[in-house]
């Protein structure tokens, strides 16, 4: 799908369908008024005879409207004119997208972007366009046998805005907005592909041909032998239970100079979660296939920092690989040696994303990274805590917390610092080694985190914890392609500002 921004405030463009807005008080917005002109005052009408009720969310067609530019008029209901808001603007785009998707046009102008919409400027109205046409578009890898679903018609939107010096804010918002799309398609992939199709080797393929695509990203692949090369104790210990090799990923994005210290984004790649000798409940157990989310959403990023050319080095590091039970799995009580040459107590093999990330926190400091980001499905107790709508954020670093915070605020995918500390080491001491690996069920995000963070040390680091906000469940189950907008939006405003950590 291709964006193009327009100035076209009086709605004069040929598109083949015009979608403006209406308020539920019946006040048309400001496209909609332009066109109620110039097709008799068709819109007026119908509001006033009941016929469109404007409700937020609620959509009409309109064809072969006489007088109009367009083809088509997709009416928008955007609810009372007073809460009209961000959040408010994107469900009324993703109606708009929905219903456009089931008519013939091939492509379409959207005027809702010159309706007011506080806190947010052309260049965030148009990037939510893209972002909402991209995900309305994107399709699940299909398994069924049968008749595959047509592609999408909708080949262009072009959206207005008022003049020049908008426009050319829009497209740069668009280009954002596509790219996070791009991100998010390939990470809600990977993510909603069966384990026994999306494993350590899978992923570890999809990152190498990511450099076909991108000449600037180059991967390396290490396998087991390598790994065990480098002394991942932790990272070894969760692979030992399963007959599928691990892969330990690292994708290098070049954009800046090659002394310009790089971003790392660190992944946890449990392809699949069974919880190990610590066996989890049946009951959605299936649901941890998603448990490499981290590992996608980091490789989502990277693509999207490819795609903006973004003057910046990012470096997406992922451990991968399955957590099982067997007779040579790892046991409550094994203790490991990490590649930091510290000891961890494995008193849960459920608790093994802190492993397999503690081992990539330490092999990121060859990099002298200006900044380490782990991403990673963690804890349940983060979901407990902060619902599915929120991802936790952890970090040693108040600066690199307040950027990330930022960024999710303006992309619409927030993350909400929880603590670590002192007080939750104490919970992690071990009799027997440097560290346990869990610390009981209180604070239980903050207590992973913390175990991260001994690892950390001096690092400028930060932590999300994503396992309420990676995938939805129930009848709409599937991947949601988060933080990929976070992390673009992140990445964009430290190529900006040019950041050296
Ligand atoms: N992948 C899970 C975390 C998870 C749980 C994500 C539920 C999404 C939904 C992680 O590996 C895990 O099992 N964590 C344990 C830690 C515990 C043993 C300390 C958990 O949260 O129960
Ligand atoms: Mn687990
Ligand atoms: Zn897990």
């Amino acid at each position: 799908m291709e964006f193009k921004a327009i100035v076209d405030a009086k709605a004069r463009a040929a598109s083949g369908c015009a979608v403006v807005g209406v308020y539920e008080n019946g006040e048309l917005g400001n496209a909609a008024r332009h066109i109620d002109a110039q097709i008799g005052g068709i819109i007026s009408r119908l509001h006033a005879n009941g016929d469109f009720a404007a409700k937020l969310g609620d959509t009409l067609l309109l064809p072969h409207p006489a007088g109009a530019a367009s083809a088509r008029v997709l009416l928008a209901g955007l609810g009372p004119r007073a809460g009209f808001e961000r959040k408010t603007y994107r469900k009324a785009l993703r109606a708009s997208a929905q219903a456009l998707a089931k008519t013939g046009a091939s492509d379409a102008a959207v005027y809702l972007a010159l309706e007011d919409i506080p806190a947010m400027d052309s260049h965030y109205r148009a990037r939510a366009v893209a972002e909402v046409f991209c995900a309305q578009t994107y399709r699940i890898p299909d398994l069924k046998t049968g008749a595959k679903p047509k592609p999408p018609k909708l080949a262009l939107v072009s959206v207005a805005s008022e003049n020049t010096r908008g426009q050319k804010a829009m497209a740069a918002g668009l280009q954002i907005g596509a790219a996070i799309g791009g991100g998010s398609a390939l990470a809600r992939d990977l993510a909603n592909l069966p384990p026994n199709i999306c494993t350590p080797t899978y992923i570890a393929k999809r990152a190498e041909s990511l450099e076909k695509e991108w000449p600037r990203i180059k991967t390396t692949v290490l396998d087991e032998a390598a790994i065990k090369e480098l002394k991942m104790g932790a990272f070894l210990a969760v692979t030992q239970g399963s007959t599928q090799a691990p892969r330990f990923i690292v994708s290098e994005y070049r954009g800046a100079k090659k002394g310009s210290a790089p971003i790392c984004l660190l992944g946890k790649g449990i392809t699949f979660d069974s919880g190990g000798i610590s066996l989890k409940e049946p009951p959605s157990m299936d649901e941890m296939k998603f448990d490499m989310s981290g590992a996608a959403t980091v490789l989502g990023a990277l693509h999207a920092a490819a795609e903006l050319k973004l003057p910046i080095n990012v470096i997406a590091i992922i451990a991968s690989c399955e957590n099982m039970p067997s007779g040579g799995a790892v046991k409550p009580a094994d203790i490991v040696t990490s590649m930091s040459g510290q000891t961890v107590e494995i008193l849960n093999t459920d608790a093994e994303g802190r492993l397999v990330l503690c081992d990539a926190i330490t092999y990121s400091r060859r990099f002298k990274p200006a900044a380490v980001v782990d991403v990673a499905t963690l804890t349940g107790a983060c979901v407990i805590a902060l619902g599915n709508q929120i991802c936790g954020l952890m970090s040693n670093n108040e600066e690199l917390a307040g950027e990330l915070a930022a960024a999710g605020n303006r992309a619409d995918d927030r993350a909400w610092r929880l603590p670590i500390g002192d007080e939750y080491a104490e919970l992690l001491k071990s009799n027997f080694a440097d560290f346990a690996n869990v610390g009981g069920r209180e604070g239980g995000a903050c207590t992973a985190a913390t175990f991260l963070s001994k690892f950390a040390k001096d690092l400028a680091w930060a932590h999300l914890d994503v396992a309420g906000t990676a995938w939805v469940g129930g009848s709409q189950k599937g991947s949601t392609g988060r933080p990929v907008p976070l992390l673009v939006d992140f990445l964009v405003h430290r190529a900006r500002n040019g950041r050296k950590g």
